[in-house]
């Protein structure tokens, strides 16, 4: 995934292209790179570099080098053409006339780029996105508009782009179709960009484009078009969050910022949702008859949604009695799933915009599934292909890691769960008050949990030096397990592993032995028998075991785990709510101890818009 943005207006735009990449560059950061309108050579000025922006900025002296007041800028996740200063975007056109800013895939690049080099077009990069820029000059006869929407009939893929014609150096255009791009409006300028943290401090009025759009943006406004190139009225929303939402507020990393936000999360996510004692869901299309109708329930997501996916099938089976499947989004696509009108497709996706999750979208509805989504970015594309969507409010979500995402994601799940239950007289009146009262005191139990902090982060300075780490639980505390070992991995690139501990005898445990750190994860009071008996069987092999578990456990836990980290004790269901704050936390601490790059984890991207 990656990061476009670009600006005409009455000021300098280097510097305005360069602050919107800072705000973009959790998208991507292997390189990065702006074109801006030269009108005393009437040229395209290009200046690119690979590295973290701050590379790029040094060079331009933070944009005061380069003159002029109308560009386009990109910060990249490789995906064709490994990172370098030649394959960084903008790409140009071979004569100079177009530069192309893009997020996305152009699947048939190579047959087009072949079509080019046959007439004679030269190539300087490895890239995809190099052939929409020759294409656009190939078809170019001094009509800008039409050279783009005559590509736009050949390239196929995912693309958002911005592009700069030298001869009309009073307009950008941009286009959208499957990645994220929203459009600003200020006073004498205009902006594009791929989400609203680059251009807030500069507009909050924007309007997010849909697939196929095409926009001309100019000084004095911005004109969109269908993709029959018909004009289309696009609404402007006012965005409303804080400036600093989007900021590190004194924190010395994002994650950590975000992990101890997410008692706020939670109750901006919660609090509006329980009205009178009752979950409440404004405008909540799914009548009871609907969801009475419902004979199965599908969950599909990537990545920790997915995980939240695995926690949701133990608490929605539990409390509406409907089978719940749970699927990989990028799985889902290919298995042929038994899907039909009564499956209620559940899509979960922090940022909105995941690749996998908004084609297996596609695919359920294919299927004739409705689809309900929880999802953080508001006006995201999952979102608006949604028949209901149900926000998480949990404020801009920068970290790669997810945090705050998970967490309100998991409450959301809850609350559906309980209001289904609620319609299915599937709960009793006292549990279901139970519940209800458990999560509206979540976020001060969780404040609970982030004050001992400092507890998870000696254990962290114990165990930081391991290469290899076992996630061991059943049931809620397996899925639990599934999060606290990817945070684990992605932020410290230690190999560590989610295992159903029943599954451990039955090979895996070979791989136990002396000082191999096992997390054993026992907050699930049912089985927390069960939980023990795994920490006695790894015990016995060599492990040094790390246990997580309820308030009123410890001491039991403690006579036979190495070390023992608490969480409150609650419902069952809100267990993983707050168990995952102190592997959040140990995953936080073991990557700083190991001198990583906490928000910005080398190979990945916050929001997944590739295949
Ligand atoms: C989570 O820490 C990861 N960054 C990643 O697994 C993420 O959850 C996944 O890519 C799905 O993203 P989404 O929720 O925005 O769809």
């Amino acid at each position: 995934m990656c990061g476009i943005v670009g600006f005409i207006g009455e000021e300098q735009a280097a510097p305005i292209l360069l602050d919107g990449l800072a705000r973009l560059e959790y998208r991507g950061y292997d390189s990065a790179g702006v074109a801006v309108y030269d009108r005393e050579n009437n040229a395209l000025s290009v200046h690119k570099a690979k590295g973290r922006l701050k590379v790029l900025s040094d060079l331009l002296q933070g944009g005061a080098a380069v003159e002029g007041t109308i560009g386009i800028g990109h910060t990249r996740w490789a995906t064709h053409g490994a990172p370098s200063d030649v394959n960084s975007h903008p790409q140009v056109s071979q004569r100079g006339k177009i530069a192309v800013v893009h997020n996305g895939i152009i699947e048939n690049y190579a047959e087009l780029k072949a079509f080019l080099l046959a007439n004679g077009v030269e190539f300087r990069s490895e890239t995809d996105t190099e052939v929409i820029a020759q294409l656009i000059e190939y078809f170019y006869r001094g009509d800008i508009l039409t050279a783009v929407n005559r590509v736009l009939h050949r390239i196929q893929g995912a693309y958002a782009l911005g592009i700069l014609c030298v001869d009309t150096p009073d307009q950008l255009i941009a286009v959208r179709k499957d990645s994220p791009l929203i459009l600003g409006y200020g006073d004498g300028c205009s902006f594009l960009a791929s989400d609203v943290t680059a251009i807030i401090r500069h507009t909050r009025e924007i309007s997010y484009m849909e697939d196929g759009e095409v926009a001309v943006l100019t000084r004095t406004g911005i004109q969109c078009y269908d993709h029959l190139m018909q004009p289309v009225q696009k609404e402007v929303v006012r965005v409303d969050w804080e400036i600093d939402a989007a900021e590190k507020g004194g924190y010395e990393h994002f994650m950590f910022k975000e992990i101890m936000e997410q008692p706020d999360a939670l109750r901006r996510c919660i609090s509006p949702r329980i009205r009178d004692g009752e979950v409440f869901f404004e405008d909540f299309v799914f009548d009871a008859d609907y969801i009475r109708n419902i004979d199965r329930i599908f969950i599909v997501a990537c990545g920790s949604s997915y995980h939240v996916g695995m926690v949701g099938k133990y608490t929605l089976e539990r409390l509406t009695r409907k089978p719940v499947e749970v699927s990989l989004a990028s799985e889902f696509r290919y298995m042929d799933p038994i899907i039909d009108e009564r499956t209620l497709v559940v899509v979960i996706s922090q940022s909105g915009e995941t690749l996998d999750t908004m084609a297996a979208l596609r695919e359920a509805r294919r299927l004739g599934a409705k689809i309900l989504s929880i999802v953080n970015v508001v006006g995201s594309s999952i979102a608006r292909e949604s028949d209901q969507v149900l926000y998480t409010w949990a404020g801009p979500e920068i970290a790669v890691a997810t945090t705050k995402g998970y967490t309100t994601q998991l409450a959301m799940v809850d609350l559906l769960g309980l209001y289904f239950a609620r319609v299915l007289g599937t709960i009793q009146p006292e549990e279901y008050r139970e519940v209800l009262t458990g999560l509206s005191e979540l976020p001060e139990k969780m404040e609970r949990v982030l004050q001992d902090r400092d507890g998870v982060q000696y254990l962290a300075s114990q165990y930081f030096n391991h290469r290899s780490i076992f996630f061991v639980g059943r049931n809620l505390d397996y899925a639990l397990g599934l999060e606290g070992s990817l945070k684990l991995k992605e932020i410290s690139y230690i190999h560590s592993e989610a295992y159903a501990s029943g599954e451990l005898k039955h090979g895996t445990i070979s791989l136990i032995e002396d000082g191999t750190l096992v997390v054993a994860l026992g907050t699930y009071g049912k089985l927390f028998e069960k939980a023990m008996s795994n920490v006695v069987e790894v015990k016995s092999r060599g492990a040094d075991v790390l246990a997580l578990t309820t308030e009123s456990r410890r001491e039991e836990m403690a006579r036979t785990a190495n070390a023992v980290i608490t969480i409150p004790d609650v419902s069952d269901i809100l267990l993983p709510s707050l168990g995952v704050v102190p592997l959040q936390l140990f995953a936080y601490y073991v990557a700083l101890m190991n001198g990583c790059d906490i928000d910005k984890p080398r190979n990945l991207a916050k929001s997944v818009t590739v295949e």
